[in-house]
């Protein structure tokens, strides 16, 4: 670029609106582990003030959910006719870098109908902790999420009912250590529906008391109020989708967040429910199990349960924390204020 050329950058409320879209993302118990300085270029941290230790002691689940916040901001600028240029774990003395975000000057191509589809799901995307249907067209589904995932370093594969028996197994398991488990206990019960604060997951996204156990393969959370129509516990026939990476490197975590949010999009564009599901990740001995129900040898990041919603029709969103609490401009060095 020629030394006196600007950079470009799009006007604010282009980048609040895409910032805010991006926001939308799943995260650990709705930790929206993020913030955005917005200065010459977009840029990417994690916060580590939302970390969650007794869960995720390493920050890897942290810098998935940062990684889904910008696979949602790319698809938000995208449809906005704006060509966001990615920079992953750019070169920074600051470890909570993720990514800069800089631009490719207008115009480009109006969005396709693929960009516009993903955009537009963003909004109607929720976690789905009911039983869920067994999803139909489900081959034609795999095979879009397969050519979805291709190329970005992170493994998809759909690890079929013959796994079932083994992951509910390890999952109830898992469940009956935690209980035992004071400390991550008290951290699940913080991030559970306290109500006063625009994070955690709230009452209406945690299933009811009755309906806690009908899903063998998930997190357990403290009761709350979603229910099946008529309340009874059904079976869960969810697909299994099994999201891994070669190595476990950070970098790896933020490709596993950009692809688990594509997954989740193109799911949620063919009238899907999905759920990610992470317990079984989080100790050394249910991922080594994970990896050996795998037919390949990559590390495990994320299981996503993939299935027909329940009918309750689409539960409200989950709260996000206001903008201005994430999104920052950036003030220039006073040096650098007299060439304005
Ligand atoms: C890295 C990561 C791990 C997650 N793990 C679980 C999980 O184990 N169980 C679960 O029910 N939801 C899990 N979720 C979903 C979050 O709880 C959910 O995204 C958050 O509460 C916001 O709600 P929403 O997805 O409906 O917007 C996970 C999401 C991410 C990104």
């Amino acid at each position: 670029m020629n030394t006196r050329e600007l950079p470009v950058v799009p006007d604010r409320r282009t980048v609040e609106s895409a910032v805010a879209l991006a926001c939308r993302a799943p995260s650990l118990h709705n930790s929206q582990p993020w913030r955005w300085v917005m200065g010459t270029s977009l840029r990417l941290y994690s916060d580590p003030d939302r970390l969650l230790p007794a869960t995720d002691a390493f920050g890897r689940q942290m810098v998935i959910s940062c990684g889904a916040a910008l696979n949602h901001l790319e698809h938000a600028f995208a449809a906005n006719r704006w060509r966001p240029v990615i920079e992953r774990l750019p070169r920074s003395s600051d470890r909570q870098l993720l990514s800069t975000i800089g631009f490719v000057a207008p115009p480009t191509p109006t969005p396709t109908d693929f960009v516009a589809r993903m955009a537009a799901a963003i909004e109607r995307r929720r976690t789905e902790r009911l039983p869920l249907d067994a999803p139909s067209a489900w081959r034609d589904t795999l095979e879009e999420l397969v050519r979805i995932t291709a190329g970005t370093g992170v493994e998809l594969e759909d690890l079929g009912e013959r796994s079932r028996p083994a992951l509910e197994g390890a999952s109830r398991r898992m469940t009956g250590l935690r209980h035992d488990n004071p400390t991550y206990q008290a951290e699940l019960r913080w991030w559970s529906g306290r109500g006063l604060f625009p994070d955690g997951v709230p009452e209406q996204a945690r299933p009811s008391d009755s309906q806690q156990h009908s899903v063998h393969l998930s997190r357990e959370f403290p009761p709350g109020r979603a229910s099946t129509p008529d309340g009874s516990p059904s079976e869960d026939r969810a697909a299994i989708l099994l999201l891994s990476t070669s190595t476990d490197s950070r970098l790896d975590w933020l490709r596993s967040g950009e692809a688990l949010s594509a997954v989740l999009l193109a799911c949620t564009d063919r009238g899907l429910a999905t759920c990610p599901v992470t317990h079984l990740t989080e100790r050394a001995a249910t991922r080594t199990m994970l990896r050996e129900l795998s037919s390949g040898d990559g590390m495990p990041q994320v299981l996503i349960r993939v299935g027909a919603g329940t009918g309750v029709g689409e539960p409200s969103p989950t709260p996000r924390r206001p903008l201005s609490e994430v999104l920052v401009r950036e003030r220039p060095a006073p040096g650098n204020l007299s060439g304005e």
